[in-house]
């Protein structure tokens, strides 16, 4: 069956469009607070190079906690399977910012995805370095996989998340006391503030999640950015932790891995089909795109796409 996703797309958006309860803006970060609501977005890249796009596909957005994936993509390129030491691989089943669990399992993060996950994989990546050189390493990637030297660092937000970051604070100087952190706690944040700064557009932040489309292959090069293992290992933390405790209303309802960020942000990847953005900038109560969960569970239905489906 050929699909027309041209249209599926301007359906998602017509309907995006006339939406009356668009979720709530996060607003504990304040920069973030005083986004438009009213924006959506879609982006979706198949294996041929083909892009459709509806909405604001092309307006740039605080990618938050989608950035976890690429950082998550880096520190593997560094330590490999000795990551899983520091961080572990089960759903979490508490808030994204949770510090209850951390006490229970003395330190270690029970995924890279929640946010003492990804401290500790700002740590990572800060290997031998310094901050500076981790968040250009983390911003060349990115640039990297999308093929675009235009994605930029919000530095706004960046300050914002710092001076308001207190959970994250502590989540890091807990780490800490259990032996969990290498470096500095401020150093390691201010690569994990910088990387959640990140501003892309739903059309770059598709093309960014091609190599996990590919089985790890950049399409631009023709060359593995990850094994294919890694790229499979990558997309099930996506699926079963991506969404944070509401991970399994995802793949519930979904059935795509896809990894959300507070900015209202939502990156899915269909191994060998597509690689999707969508943004919508309100959220629903478990801190998810309200707008951007409901296209995809659209978009998944239109298309059949599915990782339960041949
Ligand atoms: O740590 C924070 O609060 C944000 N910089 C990132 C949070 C985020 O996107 C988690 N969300 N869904």
């Amino acid at each position: 069956m050929t699909l027309d996703l041209q249209s599926i797309v301007d359906g998602i958006v017509s309907e995006a469009a006339t939406a009356q309860d668009r979720g709530k803006v996060a607003d504990y970060i304040p920069s973030l607070g005083c986004i438009d609501p009213a924006q959506f977005g879609i982006a979706i890249v198949t294996p041929d190079g083909s892009v459709h796009t509806g909405g604001d596909a092309a307006v740039p957005f605080s990618i938050q906690s989608v950035s976890k994936v690429f950082a998550l993509t880096l520190a593997l390129g560094k330590v490999g399977g000795d990551l899983w030491q520091r961080v572990g691989v089960e759903p979490s089943g508490s808030a994204f910012n949770s510090v209850v669990q951390l006490e229970a399992e003395k330190g270690i993060p029970r995924n890279p995805f929640i946010n003492a996950g990804a401290i500790v994989v700002s740590d990572v990546v800060l290997g031998s370095g310094e901050s500076r050189d981790a968040i250009g390493d983390i911003l060349r990637f990115v640039r990297f996989v999308s093929g675009d030297g235009s994605v930029f660092i919000d530095s706004a937000v960046a300050n914002s998340e710092a001076d308001t970051g207190f959970r994250n604070v502590a989540l890091a100087n807990y780490m800490r006391a259990f032996g969990n952190m290498a470096h500095r706690v401020d150093d390691a944040l201010k690569v994990y503030f910088h990387q959640c700064a990140i501003a892309m557009s739903c059309r770059q932040l598709a093309m960014a999640g091609r190599y996990l489309m590919m089985d790890g292959i950049n399409p631009d090069t023709g060359r593995a950015v990850v094994t294919p293992v890694r790229a499979r290992r990558i997309l099930s933390l996506m699926l079963t932790c991506g969404h944070y405790d509401g991970s399994g209303e995802f793949a519930f309802r979904v059935g795509i891995p896809g990894k959300s960020g507070v900015g209202g942000g939502i990156l899915a990847v269909v191994p060998g089909k597509a690689s999707i953005a969508v943004w919508s900038p309100g959220l629903n109560a478990r801190g998810n795109s309200k707008l951007g969960s409901e296209a995809l569970e659209r978009l998944a239905a239109a298309t059949n796409w599915n990782v339960f489906t041949a």
